[in-house]
């Protein structure tokens, strides 16, 4: 690890009012707190549940992104795959994804990986997921 302080992917509006899990109302995306950045520990991309949704936490250098885990393309489990420059490669078919808004790699017709905004609050992660999310 580079020893540098991790930062979240995406800042976000302060003050952020937590809301316990599945407490969303109205189809807001709901924040959840999913991880502790010991977690990254043993590697750079984390399997977490966040709003029934099954998400990767990804730490690239000194940043951690949320994505959906499930490959857009044919489903392939990405917590299966690497990180690197930025990118979340899929071990299945090899297209890769730009961790800051999913964007695929250029040759595929499939849409982008679903992202989602993260907060760091001390040692906590949290996501934002549900329905109002991207
Ligand atoms: S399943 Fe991921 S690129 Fe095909």
């Amino acid at each position: 690890m580079s020893g540098k302080p991790i930062s979240a992917a995406r800042r976000v509006p302060d003050p952020i009012p937590p809301t316990g899990p599945d407490r969303g109302i109205g189809g807001e995306a709901v924040w959840t707190r999913v991880a502790v950045l010991a977690a990254f520990a043993a590697g750079p991309i984390v399997p977490v549940r966040a709003a029934g949704q099954a998400l990767l936490l990804v730490r690239d250098g000194d940043r951690v992104f949320a994505v959906e885990r499930a490959c857009p393309h044919e489903g392939a489990d990405l917590a299966g795959g690497r990180c690197a420059g930025g990118r979340l490669l899929c071990p299945h078919h090899r297209a890769s994804f730009a961790l800051a808004d999913g964007a695929v790699s250029p040759g595929w017709s499939f849409r982008r990986l679903r992202t989602y905004p993260v907060r760091l609050v001390g040692d906590a992660v949290w996501v934002a997921a549900g329905q109002g999310a991207s």
